[in-house]
């Protein structure tokens, strides 16, 4: 082998090993979002008009705020340290609302692959993209024809200025489990990914450069999916969590992750940042009381107690008769005690651990420094 060889090979381990941190400014002029649950401001709620009671935004918002969450999502700890306004929906057009700072297309129950007839959301990833595609049409439209409403809208180079925010692909595998084997689901996750390639090709062709990709977090985790799929002690895993349910994440993320790399080397002219959250909330969810949390799995807004106080018949802050009798799903005394809200989302103190973990930048690809001052305005 020649000594040239040699020397690269080390250089490229090097390099794996000790990625250089990056020292991403944050300095987003805006921020366009695509989702589900995870990072929905209002758009399931306004797209398909059912309404979320209280005690939703009870903790922050006072009111329900379109979010399924007590209070704030990660996208809104994000969007503060980034020195940025809360996003709204893209689907919410009462009171005027600004997209001056960005939109959100995300909406909750949205897969990557196609809705069907019975999926929760119809907004599913290409339709989001579409709806940007119409957004930005829109928006330069409007503005080359009058200053007035300039103001409420992003200025043209914010489009290739803004960053793009994606966290999606959790329902595709959640839904999977109700009617497919474990060995149909692992196909079918590069077939997911091929759609979520497509989307991001468009944006990036339509003029997207900064580019920041949630992977998914541990679907066994979530209380639904304990209370249906873990009833057998012999499928959950040592913190309590269904095991394939596990696997199938890790599966996509390693599959995702791969996709990442191979966009940050196509697109060379463009920042492809790919974040660990399955990580993170793993970690949270085994290690709940070293981060001040007294409960992992139960949720706090549910019905039937512990140990999961979850009912799939109720959701948080619905009154039903379920076996006859008078049913309400409600919310707990203290949910900061909790990790999990209504059995599928997080609680807000939940989001806050997460997305403080999410800006130390370590669990990113590439990671970026942790010394930015943006840090400071998050108190945790
Ligand atoms: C990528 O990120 C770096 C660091 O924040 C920034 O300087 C650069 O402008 C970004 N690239 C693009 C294409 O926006
Ligand atoms: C819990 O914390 C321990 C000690 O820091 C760590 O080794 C372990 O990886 C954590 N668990 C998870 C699932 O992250
Ligand atoms: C309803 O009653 C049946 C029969 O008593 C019982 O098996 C079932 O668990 C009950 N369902 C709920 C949601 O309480």
């Amino acid at each position: 082998m020649p000594p040239i060889t040699s020397a690269l090979q080390i250089l490229t381990l090097f390099s794996i090993c000790l990625p250089l941190a990056n020292s991403i400014g944050f300095n987003y002029p805006a921020v366009f979002n695509f989702g589900d649950s995870n990072s929905d401001t209002g758009g399931l709620v306004a797209g398909v008009a059912e309404p979320l009671n209280p005690p939703h935004g009870q903790i922050y918002f006072q009111n329900p705020s379109g979010r399924f969450c007590d209070g704030r999502l990660i996208i809104d700890f994000l969007m503060d340290a980034m020195d940025l306004p809360f996003l709204n929906s893209y689907l919410d057009s009462i009171g005027a609302p600004s997209f001056r700072k960005g939109c959100n297309f995300a909406a909750a129950g949205s897969t990557i692959l196609r809705a069907t007839a019975s999926s929760v959301s119809p907004f599913s990833f290409a339709i989001q993209v579409a709806q940007f595609l119409r957004f930005k049409a829109r928006v330069l439209e409007l503005q080359a024809k009058t200053k007035k409403i300039r103001k409420y809208l992003p200025e043209e180079d914010y489009f290739e200025k803004g960053l793009y925010m994606f966290d999606i692909g959790q329902n595709d595998l959640a839904g999977a489990f109700y009617s497919k084997s474990y060995d149909q689901i692992l196909v079918l996750i590069p077939t997911i990914l091929s759609e979520f390639e497509t989307g991001i090709q468009e944006l990036y062709h339509q003029g997207a450069r900064n580019f920041w990709i949630h992977n998914t977090g541990p679907l066994g985790c979530l209380t639904q999916n304990i209370a249906k799929f873990g009833t057998d002690p012999s499928k959950l895993d040592e913190l309590g969590c269904v095991s394939l349910h596990n696997q199938a994440s890790k599966l996509l993320n390693l599959q995702l992750h791969a996709l990442c790399k191979k966009l940050q080397g196509q697109y060379l002219d463009a920042n492809v940042t790919y974040v660990d959250i399955f990580t993170i909330k793993s970690n949270l969810i085994a290690n709940y009381s070293r981060y001040g949390f007294e409960h992992p799995i139960m949720a706090c807004c549910g019905h039937g107690g512990p140990p999961l106080n979850y009912n799939s018949r109720v959701a948080c802050g619905r009154t039903k008769v379920v076996n006859g009798s008078v049913v309400t799903a409600k919310g707990c005394k203290d949910s900061t005690e909790y990790v999990s809200w209504d059995g599928i989302h997080y609680t807000e103190a939940a989001n806050q651990y997460v997305s403080s973990q999410i800006l130390t930048g370590k669990y990113s690809d590439p990671p970026f420094s942790d010394n930015m001052p943006f840090l400071l305005k998050l108190k945790f």
